[in-house]
């Protein structure tokens, strides 16, 4: 487990090209939905990055900006009533049902609504028999593949890519498009790419799954912090109203100009990592700079920058290559 950031920006960057796989399980056949970036490895992932990298360019998550700002409508709503009862409540679930509706606006162009949250559960928070199931796959994989051990229940995978080829039918037939995630994937389709609506689907999850759950956490971590040191609450509240006297209504330009609260979030992040460490698969003997270390091909390696544990070891290396890879 590399937890020194020279030898961290080695294996993501300089080396990158023998530690390109996370080395994930992943099973095209029985669970389609599976086969998203996160999870797709080698040439596989190599492609479908190249055809997404389009989708995340600044204009773009730009363009995505007021369908964010009308999801705080019902943000500050909420807030607001708890404010004025001066009841205790669960910041993490009202962070959760605000980052579902933005993602669910941004990704796919339509409102939240609780099967959306309650299948993301599902994905996200699976029953501990599913959990088991899952280890086992990411210790032998071809044997999960055989057993056809999904990642997904069914009804979460139905759920999914009925409600996405339903709205591609709906865009295809009246010709409506909409500054969303889904349309930036049909683009790429109509301009030639080739992209099934099982990938849109598998690419469009991801986005959810990988999106509203990370971003509520570090709101809620945030929100945990900011009451914890009102002189910082205090100077990040001078800063939002003094950026937006300049403004006539809160924009990306307006937010971009809030440097304080990048750092609060960033401060956050560091402190409450919700992905705290990252993972790669050795794809061939890798020789540890400095040192008389070799990580094995096939090796799955954590990476986990020291600030977020404090360890002083240099390197450790864990686990040999799993079976059946
Ligand atoms: C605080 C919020 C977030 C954190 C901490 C976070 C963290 C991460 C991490 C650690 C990875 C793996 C990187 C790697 O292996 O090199 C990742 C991948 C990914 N995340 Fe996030 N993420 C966040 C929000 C989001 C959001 C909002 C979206 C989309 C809406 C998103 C979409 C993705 C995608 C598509 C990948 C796969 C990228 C690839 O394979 O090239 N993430 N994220």
């Amino acid at each position: 487990m590399p937890v020194d950031p020279g030898l961290i920006k080695d294996v993501m960057v300089k080396d990158f090209h023998c530690f390109n796989d996370r080395g994930f399980y992943c099973n095209e056949k029985h669970d389609p939905l599976s086969a998203h970036l996160l999870n797709l490895n080698g040439d596989k992932w190599k492609k479908m990055r190249s055809k997404l990298t389009s989708a995340f360019t600044p204009l773009k998550v730009k363009s995505m900006f007021d369908s964010v700002l009308a999801c705080t409508t019902q943000l500050l709503t909420s807030l607001e009533e708890y404010a004025s009862s001066k009841k205790v409540f669960d910041a993490d679930e009202v962070m959760v049902r605000f980052t579902t509706d933005v993602i669910s606006s941004c990704g796919f162009g339509f409102k939240s609504n609780c099967e959306l949250k309650k299948y993301g559960d599902e994905i996200m928070r699976p029953p501990i028999i599913k959990i088991m199931l899952l280890v086992l796959a990411e210790m032998n994989q071809n044997l999960a593949k055989r057993l056809g051990i999904t990642r997904t229940t069914s009804n979460a995978r139905s759920f999914f890519l009925n409600v996405i080829s339903r709205t591609i039918e709906h865009r295809e037939k009246v010709g409506a498009t909409r500054k969303d995630f889904l349309q930036i994937l049909l683009d790429l389709k109509n301009e030639g790419q080739s992209l099934t609506t099982r990938e849109i689907t598998a690419q469009a999850l991801l986005f959810f799954v990988a999106g509203f759950e990370t971003s509520a956490s570090t709101l809620t971590f945030c929100l945990y912090e900011l009451a914890k040191h009102p002189a910082i609450q205090k100077r990040l509240r001078e800063e939002i109203k003094n950026v937006l006297n300049t403004h006539s209504h809160v924009s990306y330009e307006a937010v971009a100009e809030m440097t304080y609260l990048n750092q609060v979030i960033e401060e956050a992040l560091r402190k409450y990592p919700p992905a705290g460490v990252v993972a790669r698969r050795c794809l061939d003997d890798y020789q540890v700079p400095e040192s008389n270390l070799i990580i094995k091909r096939g090796t799955k390696t954590l990476l986990l920058p020291k600030k977020h544990i404090g360890v002083n070891s240099p390197i450790q290396i864990l686990g040999p290559a799993p079976k059946g890879r």
